[in-house]
């Protein structure tokens, strides 16, 4: 490995991007406030006398809730064991495209790259070249033309531009516009499966728990276009580690790509469509 990416590194990445992200439409109604801390206080009381929780333990708690906010890994934590739910209460009325979890590595505004071009890398990027390409569609299968498709992924030893040292700015960080004919492609690199950083407070809960840190190899996007409903997702590749087992638990079978070799001869190809709900 030629970079070590340190959970505080990443941690704190990911805190100083969410304190970018535009956030709108939390709930202000005090019932809605009320119902929802009293179902959750209501859980920790039971959680507490079923286990019967001691003081070392109470404290212990308090210690590490301290060192998640001092690590920054707030994000971290909570887009890889509370998302997944989240999204599914979010989208459950969805017929298009299946979503799944964001996590916490997206940044906007990246390059803007002509379709069917290589995404920003280095020079001697690692891995197995990947062409991914699709059609962005309706919910009738009609062509969008004009539609963002903004794809980021980890390079080839699981590491993410702007959250590990060394890589630069928009590494394997592209968005395509689609054409009159709703297609869309990207030459990229196969990302390799991503660690939880194991130096930092989620990796200790993870190792206290018996756990293992990982999450399976996978492409993340964004799709929208006007007059749609943007989609959030992530696509996973068959057979690959952690597809089965993954500790974010955001696999879902409609995201599992089956690439193929390429007909150019360089790596892997593979197809995969978007169909987009009205907004
Ligand atoms: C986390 C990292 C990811 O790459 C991802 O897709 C989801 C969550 C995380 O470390 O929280
Ligand atoms: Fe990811």
């Amino acid at each position: 490995m030629s970079e070590t990416a340190t959970a505080a590194g990443s941690g704190a990445n990911a805190t100083a991007t969410f304190a970018r992200k535009e956030r709108t439409g939390a709930a202000a109604d005090p019932a809605r406030v009320s119902a929802i801390a009293t179902d959750t206080l209501q859980a920790l009381h039971e959680i507490i006398r079923k286990h019967e929780l001691t003081y070392a333990e109470y404290d212990a708690l308090k210690a590490w809730l301290i060192q998640v906010g001092a690590d920054g890994e707030w994000p971290l934590f909570l887009d890889v064991f509370v998302e997944h739910v989240v999204e599914e209460v979010a989208n459950a009325d969805r017929r298009g495209a299946v979503g799944t979890i964001e996590g916490p590595y997206y940044v906007p505004g990246a390059p803007v790259i002509e379709s069917g071009s290589a995404m920003p890398m280095r020079p001697d990027e690692k891995g197995t070249p990947l062409l991914f390409q699709g059609t962005v569609t309706d919910l009738d299968g009609t062509p969008v033309a004009g539609a963002t498709v903004d794809l980021w992924h980890a390079d080839d030893e699981g590491y993410y531009s702007q959250f590990a040292p060394g890589i630069p700015e928009w590494n394997l960080r592209a968005v395509v516009h689609t054409g009159a004919d709703g297609r869309f492609a990207f030459h990229t690199m196969q990302p390799a499966p991503y660690q939880i950083p194991t130096d930092g407070s989620t990796g200790a809960f993870i190792t206290a728990a018996g756990w293992h840190p990982w999450r399976p190899a996978h492409l993340h996007l964004k799709v929208s276009a006007p007059g749609k409903q943007l989609v959030t997702t992530q696509l996973y590749f068959d057979g690959g580690d952690y597809v089965t087992d993954d500790v974010a638990q955001a696999v879902k079978p409609e995201l599992v790509l089956r690439p193929g070799p390429a007909a150019d001869g360089t790596g892997n190809e593979v197809t995969y469509d978007f169909a987009l709900d009205p907004a």
